[in-house]
């Protein structure tokens, strides 16, 4: 705290302009472990310098980075004032930085006794003269091989207990397990140290606006809940299309592929949100129970050979330049068989949605990055127009436009202007960056922010994520039952086989 000029005591990470009070951390801290890796450089220590510059960070707020590294506090300082500059989202403001820097704090161990030891004495140290209240947050930005360890360390040497007046609570990015076996087993073991209430498991996805305002889209209006289920809609397409490769990804991604790497979480949450129920409320558990009664009735179509398809990146024109296939990128095996491209199609056995599929895709290295919900609606039952008239007309549709262009369309028919009678698909649009002046938080904002508030609403339960395995692993086994990937050379829109499984029913991916 430091005086103002008006002689009263004010917290200088707050932003006075913002009149809107938003929600605070009270005092707290945050150790990451990890904290050398790529997510804390491009998305976590960049969030916390915008939480601090949006003023939403208590005055005493401490961030504890953990690591092998024989880092001084300013080294460390150093490291996360360069990830912060090339990063962040909002402005570089010296006085807020010089603010935060003062809670900046390394500890330097591995994943042994002394290490552990030395946190614990320090995080003492630190709640004494930051007045962190004892509250701290466990950010595991590591592999999940090593979450058992840091766990069982953070316990022995007293770090996890929650007293009356203080709170622990641990935050955990994805992979979570491969499977339903190895979530479950996960899940036991960070569960036996900290009760799923102080668990905060990360799928950035639901840290988007976007995504958010799928509920808003639902239940604050009239007008679209009434068309929303099987009786209007025909299908329901799911896409989160990247333009990327996968160079420099090889230990985390190989053997692990696009199924398991984003629909198992990303575009489960999707659809979860598009096809579940109005909760009572959007407390944690009354938004919980609706997205795990909507997963629980969600399951792969059957035959798979049909319904699914997979596909791997070749060689290719993305844009203006060639680039190389998955085989031939750094550190990948050159006889590597993941699929970089996963498309499904899953059926929810509800009343709502009872024949309605829902096809989900995913892919690197296609056309464009897009990622979009489409619910396409069933053609009217008449049309008083004869062909000629409405040949230009598809199927009426409501797109979520997740990113990059964040909004929602709404497609159909319009006459064209002239004597005759035709009738051609326009589009209605709305666009966040036109009908609002406010710029989106980046997702782990609100998502570290929410930690340190409890607030749990945006993050998946154990059972959320066990369910969403249970659906994919049918698929996985299929899969690892025989076959390989498709190739499809990048820069396109993935291979045959995903157009294959919708031309069958006479449907057709959507070409964002
Ligand atoms: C991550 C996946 O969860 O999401 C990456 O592991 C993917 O493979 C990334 O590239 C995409 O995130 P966003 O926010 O850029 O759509």
């Amino acid at each position: 705290m430091t005086e103002s000029g008006s002689g009263k005591w004010v917290n200088p990470l707050r932003d006075d302009t913002d009149k809107r009070l938003p929600r605070i951390a009270g005092p707290s801290g945050l150790v990451i472990f990890g904290v050398t890796g790529d997510l804390a450089r491009k998305k976590l220590l960049p969030a916390i310098y915008d939480l601090a510059n949006r003023g939403l960070l208590p005055a005493g707020f401490t961030l504890v980075g953990y690591g092998r590294r024989d880092w001084s506090k300013q080294e460390f300082c150093d490291y996360v004032q360069k990830a912060v500059r090339e990063k962040s989202r909002t402005e570089f403001r010296q006085h807020v930085w010089d603010h935060l820097a003062q809670g900046i704090e390394f500890v330097s161990g591995s994943f042994d006794d002394a290490g552990f030891d030395s946190l614990a004495s320090r995080l003492r140290e630190l709640d004494a003269a930051r007045g962190t209240g004892g509250n701290w947050a466990y950010y595991l930005s590591i592999p999940p091989q090593f979450f058992s360890t840091v766990c069982h360390q953070l316990q022995r040497v007293g770090l996890t207990y929650s007293e009356e007046d203080s709170w622990r609570r641990v935050i955990i990015e994805k992979p979570f397990g491969h499977d339903q076996k190895s979530a479950r087993e996960l899940n036991e073991i960070v569960n036996a140290v900290f009760p799923e209430s102080s668990v905060f498991r990360i799928d950035h996805y639901l840290g988007k606006e976007t995504v958010q305002n799928i509920m808003a889209l639902r239940f604050a209006n009239q007008i679209f809940e009434p068309m929303w289920n099987g009786h209007y809609i025909d299908h329901v397409q799911i896409t989160m299309a990247e333009d990327i490769g996968l160079g420099g990804r090889a230990g985390y991604y190989d053997g692990i592929g696009a199924a398991r790497d984003v629909i198992q979480n990303h575009l489960l949450q999707l659809l979860a949100l598009v096809a579940m129920e109005e909760p009572v409320s959007f407390e944690p558990s009354a938004l919980q129970a609706e997205k795990i009664k909507v997963l629980r009735a969600t399951h792969p179509v059957h035959p798979l050979n049909k319904t699914t398809a997979r596909g791997q990146y070749a060689a290719g024109w993305q844009g203006s330049e060639y680039v190389k296939g998955l085989r031939e990128e750094e550190g990948f095996d050159p006889e590597s068989t993941t699929e970089t491209y996963a498309a499904c199609t899953l059926e929810i056995n509800s009343r709502r949605w009872g024949g309605v599929p829902f096809y989900l895709r995913t892919g690197k290295r296609l056309g464009r990055r897009v990622t979009e919900i489409a619910l396409v609606f069933k053609e009217a039952p008449h049309q008083p127009f004869h062909a000629g008239q409405i040949s230009a007309l598809g199927q009426n549709a409501v797109v979520i436009r997740v990113q990059p262009d964040e909004g929602v369309t709404m497609r159909f028919g319009s006459k064209v202007p002239g004597s005759e009678m035709e009738v051609r698909d326009v589009n209605m649009d709305f666009a966040y960056t036109q009908a609002f002046t406010e710029e989106s938080p980046e997702a782990y904002e609100r998502l570290i922010l929410d930690a340190l508030l409890d607030q749990s609403s945006l993050f998946p339960t154990n059972e959320e994520v066990e369910l969403s395995w249970a659906i994919l692993d049918p698929i996985l086994e299929y899969w690892a039952s025989g076959g390989t990937p498709e190739d499809y050379p990048a820069g396109t829109w993935g291979p045959p086989a995903a157009d294959q499984m919708l031309e069958r029913h006479g449907r057709a991916w959507r070409r964002p």
